[in-house]
């Protein structure tokens, strides 16, 4: 496993790959077994797999935990080193944003970004959709591995590869949870006991209204309801979504279509968590 912090470096050995099938599983570190398991899918599907582990400035918000967000390099790559990979890229903020680029050019994705998080965190998806477009163009994989934890961000990438002809392909990954039911987050590290005894009712929730969901319900007021019942148990106070959407275009579910997915973000204490659950297949874009 060889680690490259400069673009010339994972140029040069990105074109010693030739073309054969190389997987990429970008990332902003601090890894946690989610991460693992999608380094892991990429090296049993492609002859070559590369991880980049870079905290992108643009996609945090001004009044957001760009600053405490975790990081641990070293730990990082003894979690990565047996895993048979080939490169861990970690570039530094100067190496992806030169000056030249701070006030250049940006990718902003319309549609899926419009609601949810999109509305919560102006610009997020603007500065994802913008590193990943970079992270792609450097490394110029055949396939490229996300967690479907981050649902709405997959919608927006898959979107992103489609509109602008990028040659390879998204693959989702289930989520990975806790034995309590939480998903797997590199922020679970900032929850105390008392917090993970709240966060449990938001998987809680979602459990239920897909259980209400495989039972035949399909409106969308009474999943959501359902999940607000188990937050409100959980004594949570900060519940920025619930919501049924679909899962391509997060535009409102309607009923009869068979695609579903239910959000949530919330906080506990001071760190915010989102989940969701796949109510039914979707055929990828
Ligand atoms: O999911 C993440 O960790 C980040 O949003 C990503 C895709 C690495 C872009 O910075």
């Amino acid at each position: 496993m060889r680690v490259v912090n400069t673009i010339a470096d994972m140029t040069r050995l990105r074109a010693a790959f030739g073309a054969e099938t190389l997987g990429f599983v970008p990332t902003m570190g601090y890894l946690h077994a989610g991460h693992l398991s999608l380094v892991r899918q990429s090296v049993a599907e492609n002859k070559c797999s590369v991880v980049s582990i870079f905290v992108n400035p643009m996609q945090f918000g001004p009044s957001e935990d760009l600053e405490r967000y975790p990081r641990d390099l070293e730990r990082d790559f003894s979690l990565l080193k047996p895993l048979g990979l080939d490169i861990v890229f970690v570039p530094d903020v100067g190496e992806i944003y030169p000056p030249a680029a701070q006030h250049g050019t940006t990718v902003t994705v319309y549609g899926p970004t419009e609601r949810l998080e999109g509305a919560m965190r102006p610009g997020h998806f603007t500065g994802v959709a913008t590193v990943v477009a970079k992270l792609f163009n450097i490394v110029r994989p055949t396939r490229a591995y996300f967690g479907q934890k981050d649902a709405q961000q997959v919608a927006v990438i898959s979107k992103m590869v489609s509109d602008l002809n990028f040659p390879l392909d998204v693959i989702a990954c289930p989520t990975l949870r806790e034995s309590d039911g939480l998903a797997m987050s590199s922020r679970n590290v900032f929850l105390t006991p008392g917090d993970r005894a709240t966060a449990k009712f938001i998987s809680g929730g979602l459990f239920a209204a897909e259980a209400l969901w495989q039972a035949g319900e399909r409106d969308a007021a009474v999943l959501e309801s359902v999940v607000r019942e188990s937050l409100r148990r959980g004594n949570f106070v900060n519940i920025d979504y619930v919501a049924v959407v679909d899962p391509l275009t997060f535009d409102p579910y309607t009923p009869g279509s068979t695609a579903a997915l239910i959000a949530v973000a919330a906080r506990v204490g001071t760190t915010r968590l989102i989940d969701n659950i796949l109510l039914s297949c979707v055929s990828r874009l």
